[in-house]
């Protein structure tokens, strides 16, 4: 994009302004191949910009018909269907990408933790298949262990090779007088992401995401090479929500910490979890809303993985991507639950099929083996298609 047209742009319209890293970008598979067409990609809270090096809007449409439904040319937030004086700006706004788009993110099914000072679980975890493997600092380490946690979190990223599950660590709270001492123990190791506990303002996530900033400078590293998950755990975290899953573009996930969210309002766990459910929809709504994946609660007994195995279940019925883990045993089944089985993928895509067809004949609502089908339910295949294919299924 030339620099006079760069300049007209970000005077008139301030979110345009100079590229910016995001994850959409440089992180992102899908994203990555339109890097040879985009000068650069921005979310912004009324969409995803796209700056074009030139006019390939078909060419993106088919190249990834699985991300965007349609591109419109755009320059003042509202969408055109004909080109403008600026036809090498783009706005996909949230309601114009497909299911998918959360998908293109990495695969975070499973989530295990392990205490950071555990080095043992840390290699035991390597070996399990899980997607991520989250060694932390917070709360499952005794406050006179978290000096040796920080050393052998270190030493595992310096020195293991984690194959294909992501690296993350879980640092202390910001304004606990601790994570700065994580973040200088660990950030030199590079790992993939932190996970930052008992999140209650945006200004939390922007603190961290500015220090990471600084380090990869330091390092040479690509800006923004390390992301950030955001636990939402407390009642703050909760009522803010909005503004902290809009808070930076960093962030990929947002993480429901059911346990501790009980504790800091006072309720009481059960089983049937009426107690957080409020909650519980709203971390996956707003995610949702944000294009962001969202991370089911942990399943504390270690015992019952049936129980787990349902849990998990209604997780994905919710629209979680995820659960968080806390033992090897609870990898399989966790990771089973959220992907999607052969049956639903193959009737996903008879349903997409007839849908298409139908559409063409002019019926927005139609029968399939005795069940309506129109609009909302040809969106649930897409999502069971989105979720397959991230999985690689389909
Ligand atoms: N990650 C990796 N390996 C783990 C693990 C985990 N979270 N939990 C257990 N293991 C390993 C054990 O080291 C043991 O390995 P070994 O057979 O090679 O000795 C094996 O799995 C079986 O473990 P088990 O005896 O059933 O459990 P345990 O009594 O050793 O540990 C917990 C039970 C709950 C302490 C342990 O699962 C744990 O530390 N979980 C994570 C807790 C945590 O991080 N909490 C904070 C986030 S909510
Ligand atoms: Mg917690």
């Amino acid at each position: 994009m030339d620099h006079e047209k760069t300049a007209e742009l970000s005077s008139l319209y301030p979110c345009c302004s100079a590229p910016q890293h995001n994850r959409l970008v440089s992180y992102d598979d899908e994203i990555s191949m339109f890097c040879d067409q985009f000068s650069c990609a921005r979310v912004t809270s009324t969409g995803v910009w796209l700056f074009c090096k030139k006019w390939t809007n078909h060419r993106i449409i088919m190249k990834n018909p699985s991300i965007i439904k349609k591109a419109y040319r755009c320059c003042d937030g509202v969408c055109h269907s004909k080109p403008l004086e600026f036809p090498n700006c783009f706005l996909l706004t949230a309601s114009l990408l497909t299911a998918s788009w959360r998908f293109s993110m990495r695969v975070r099914r499973a989530l295990l933790y392990m205490p950071g000072d555990d080095m043992r679980k840390i290699q035991k975890a390597i070996g399990l298949g899980v997607d991520c493997i989250c060694m932390d600092i917070e709360d499952g380490v005794a406050t006179n262990r978290k000096a040796e946690a920080r050393s052998t979190i270190y030493q595992a990223l310096s020195e293991l090779n984690f194959g294909r599950a992501e690296r993350l660590v879980r640092i202390n709270p910001v304004g606990s007088g601790l994570v700065e001492e994580d973040l200088r123990a660990v950030l030199s190791a590079h790992p993939d992401g932190l996970v930052i506990p008992k999140v209650g303002g945006a200004e939390q996530v922007r603190w961290v995401s500015q220090r990471l900033a600084l380090a990869e400078r330091e390092h040479g590293w690509p800006v923004g090479s390390i992301v950030l998950l955001a636990l939402i755990e407390t009642a703050l975290g909760v009522v803010n929500l909005r503004e902290i899953a809009g808070s930076d573009p960093r962030l990929q996930a947002l993480i429901f910490g059911a346990e501790d969210l009980a504790g800091d309002i006072g309720a009481v766990r059960t089983r049937e979890g009426r107690e957080i459910f409020y909650a519980r929809s709203a971390v996956v709504t707003h995610a949702a809303a944000f294009n962001l994946q969202a991370l089911d609660m942990v399943f504390m007994d270690l015992q019952d993985i049936e129980g787990l195995r349902e849990e998990s279940l209604e997780a994905a019925r919710m629209a979680y991507t995820g659960k968080q883990i806390i033992h090897p045993n609870q990898v399989v089944p966790v990771q089973e639950a959220f992907t999607p089985s052969d049956e639903a993928v193959d009737r996903a895509r008879r349903v997409i099929e007839a849908a298409a067809l139908h559409q063409q004949e002019g019926a927005g609502a139609f029968t399939l083996d005795g069940k309506m089908v129109d609009a909302p339910v040809v969106r649930a295949a897409e999502w069971v298609l989105a979720r397959a294919r991230a999985e690689g299924k389909d």
